[in-house]
């Protein structure tokens, strides 16, 4: 047994979309009083980016025109006391809010499908979480971005139940938008990104699985706590 404090672990949280992986990994780093970063926002902001200054046109993502822009980007968080969680910026610019349309998610995979965008955002993880202390959400930390985090979780739920809190989500916030199309979109995403040439979407050896489909986040919350505890000492 160790008298010191519990070292500091990463904690990598990877799985399909709309499994509340951002909600969950947030309130894990609360809980802890780590740094929670949220992979796909930074995804979407490229994404956002590139539809802002015309690389995508008619939902086709011209690859080498993103690759141009990317020089030009720079990404960063700032904490936001009011949702307990860092708000993405580019270029100074607050885009914490308009990532999560669906215009992004229609073409946010086939932008994180092309490698020198990864090789930008993967570096900017790994020196995120270089002191370790971190909750990181995504699809490839726990295998390409930390491998060697301590605690792998794999996060998946029916795709029915994901497209449904997907639809609240957005209608809450006022979207017109129908749940056939999140639904589809919710299949499309997952389809492209397991299938994509670099850093798929597949559970780590070592990652737990955590299917979430029937679970409260309370019920969540006290199943990670006991892996934590047995992942830090
Ligand atoms: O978690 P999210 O749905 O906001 O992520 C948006 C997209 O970004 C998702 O469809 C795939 C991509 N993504 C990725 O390729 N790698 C990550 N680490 C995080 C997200």
């Amino acid at each position: 047994m160790s008298d010191t404090k519990p070292h500091k672990i990463i904690i990598a949280i990877d799985g399909f979309s709309s499994c509340g992986k951002s909600t969950f990994a947030k309130a894990i780093a609360s809980r802890l009083g780590y740094i929670f970063i949220d992979t796909g926002a930074m995804y979407r902001a490229v994404t956002l980016y590139a539809l802002e200054h015309g690389a995508i046109r008619s939902g086709i993502v011209h690859e080498e025109e993103v690759v141009a822009l990317l020089n030009e980007m720079a990404i960063t968080f700032r904490f936001n006391p009011e949702r307990g969680a860092s708000d993405i910026y580019v270029n100074g610019d607050r885009v914490e809010g308009k990532i999560r349309t669906i215009e992004v998610s229609n073409c946010v995979s086939a932008v994180s499908a092309i490698a020198e965008v990864r090789h930008k955002l993967v570096a900017m993880q790994q020196e995120m979480g270089r002191k370790r202390g971190v909750v990181m959400d995504g699809r490839d930390i726990g295998t390409v971005v930390f491998p060697d985090a301590e605690l792998k979780i794999f996060m998946t739920a029916d795709p029915r139940v994901r497209a449904q809190r997907r639809y609240d989500e957005l209608t809450a916030k006022g979207d017109n938008v129908s749940l056939e199309e999140i639904e589809q979109n919710v299949r499309d995403r997952d389809y492209q990104d397991m299938h994509r040439a670099i850093s798929p979407l597949r559970q780590a050896d070592d990652a737990i699985v955590l299917d979430n489909s029937a679970m409260t986040v309370e019920e969540q919350m006290e199943w990670v706590m006991e892996r934590i505890e047995q992942a830090r000492n």
